[in-house]
């Protein structure tokens, strides 16, 4: 290299083509385990923007504040969309490379081009229902979280009024599933069995391939079902607004919803559960108010960003970034996490603080942020909030700082989150209310309400047995 850095301060920009930097891999095992050394080390050699390996194939990671932001607020200038990628177009990256599989998936978080603004607008639309809190359809999914909620508490109870559990396996991943299953609009239970099948593609094990060939087919088949008979659910609502997508499409975005649904999702409520018992906790759970579990939780996506780096945008003509200059075609991965260390960013906001700032970038910033912050901020409030009025003591199980993380190039939350709890007297067998899953095409007679999921189904379901065979009890 021509030129050097110290403290990220650049003297002169370095043009040598990202393919001749012989970049380090980032994905190694300190990655996994400390993730800040990492992206500090790479700060430190290549300043805000660095080239780095990610499993074989060369990219630009974004690690200053101003230049992740300057790149998310110009969608032109940085579009998605996999056919900008130049390596790709020249048949440079491997058939095999591990990542293909989930960004050649086509939906709206990794789609750029002339098809993307109108599958945005219809997100957007069919979103509305779920997130406005004046539309009866918010009301009812507030209702059903909280019913999903006192079920799985009831299920953890039957452990006994104190005794030990992983809040992660037996609630904080469940729960989302539960929500997803709701907003899919699959009747009763019926999805739990091919839901349990995303777990297995985001776990990425053995079984991962044929359970997401199941998982496809299954909202193929639920796709083709609100074709012929909408409801008023996301599915129904998305084609609505985009009655150009075909059955493959609407199952691809069906896809994308559920993995984001109940990955992220869950892994907000079980970072934000470890805060309110870890962190600031007298405070926090003093204090447990609807407003001070969303603040917590703005602190802790800032802290902890459930997505640590967002899928490849591309650079769309030659353009000088940090100390480098990024060809037209390189592809560039915007790191939040990385972003949010950055002394532009972190010196603004002080590691004591319970107040949170609004300018991290967890939720993405510009044109392409998620569509879905305030139905993911409702669901996981709720779901915490429901678990601190449950349990009158909730204590981790392991030293916060020896709590398991799993991690992927995109995400990174809690693998299992240990507890020693007790129950709030009179509340081990709370019933859950009666709310809504998914609301039939033809409306109900006033005063009826939808029906919970027939317990006696969801008890066979395979989920259940799964959180039934979770059940610990006893300290
Ligand atoms: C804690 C939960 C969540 C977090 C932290 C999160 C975060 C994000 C971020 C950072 C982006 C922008 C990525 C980028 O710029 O490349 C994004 C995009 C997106 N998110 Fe979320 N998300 C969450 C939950 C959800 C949920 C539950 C849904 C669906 C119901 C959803 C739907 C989307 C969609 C469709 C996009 C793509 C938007 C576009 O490209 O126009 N997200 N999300």
């Amino acid at each position: 290299m021509e030129s050097q850095w110290g403290e990220g301060a650049s003297v002169g920009v370095d043009s040598t083509r990202l393919e001749e930097l012989t970049p380090e891999p980032l994905l190694t095992r300190d990655y996994e385990t400390r993730p800040s050394l990492v992206y500090e080390r790479l700060r430190q050699q290549h300043g805000p923007v660095a080239p780095v390996d990610l499993l074989g194939v060369p990219a630009w990671l974004v690690l200053g504040y101003r230049e992740a932001l300057q790149i998310l607020q110009d969608d032109r200038g940085w579009p998605k969309g996999l056919e900008n990628w130049r390596a790709r177009t020249d048949g440079d990256v491997p058939a095999d490379w591990p990542l293909g599989p989930s960004l050649e998936v086509n939906h709206v978080l990794i789609q750029g081009g002339p098809g993307y603004p109108s599958l945005r607008t219809a997100w957007d639309a069919a979103l509305k229902p779920f997130q406005d809190p004046g539309h009866p359809q918010a009301k009812r999914l507030k209702a059903a979280v909280t019913a999903y909620a006192d079920e799985l508490i009831t299920l953890v109870g039957q452990g006994g009024g104190t005794g030990v559990a992983d809040l992660s396996a037996q609630y904080s991943r469940p729960l989302p599933l539960m929500v997803a299953s709701h907003l899919l609009g699959f009747p009763g239970s019926q999805g739990d069995d091919a839901l349990m099948d995303m777990w297995r593609v985001l776990d990425a094990g053995p079984d991962a391939e044929p359970a997401l060939e199941r998982l496809l087919a299954t909202l193929a088949e639920l796709a083709a079902g609100k074709l012929a008979q909408p409801g008023d659910d996301f599915p129904s609502h998305l084609l609505a607004a985009h009655p150009g997508l075909s059955l493959d499409e609407l199952a691809r975005e069906l896809f994308m919803l559920l993995g984001m649904v109940s990955d992220h999702v869950g892994i907000l409520m079980s970072s934000t559960v470890v805060e309110v018992i870890s962190g600031d906790g007298d405070g926090v759970r003093a204090s447990l108010s609807a407003g001070m579990i969303r603040e917590t939780m703005n602190r802790v996506v800032m802290r902890k960003p459930p997505l640590v780096n967002f899928v490849p945008r591309f650079a769309a003509a030659d353009t000088p970034l940090g100390n480098y200059t990024i060809r037209a075609g390189d592809p560039v991965w915007v790191s939040p996490a990385a972003a949010h260390a950055d002394p532009l960013f972190a010196d603004h906001v002080a590691p004591s603080s319970t107040i949170s700032t609004r300018a991290h970038l967890s939720w993405g910033a510009g044109p392409r942020q998620c569509p879905a912050r305030e139905l993911a901020s409702t669901v996981a409030a709720v779901g915490v909030g429901r678990l601190f009025e449950r349990f009158s003591h909730l204590e981790l199980a392991l030293p916060a700082d020896q709590l398991p993380w799993r991690s992927s190039p995109f995400m990174r939350g809690l693998r299992s989150l240990p507890v020693r709890y007790e129950l709030a007297p009179g509340t081990e067998r709370l019933a859950a209310p009666r709310p809504a899953p998914a609301l039939p095409a033809a409306p109900e007679p006033e005063g009826t309400g939808p029906a919970l999921p027939d317990q006696l189904a969801r008890q066979r379901s395979s989920l259940w047995r799964y959180l039934t065979g979770l059940i610990r009890g006893g300290r």
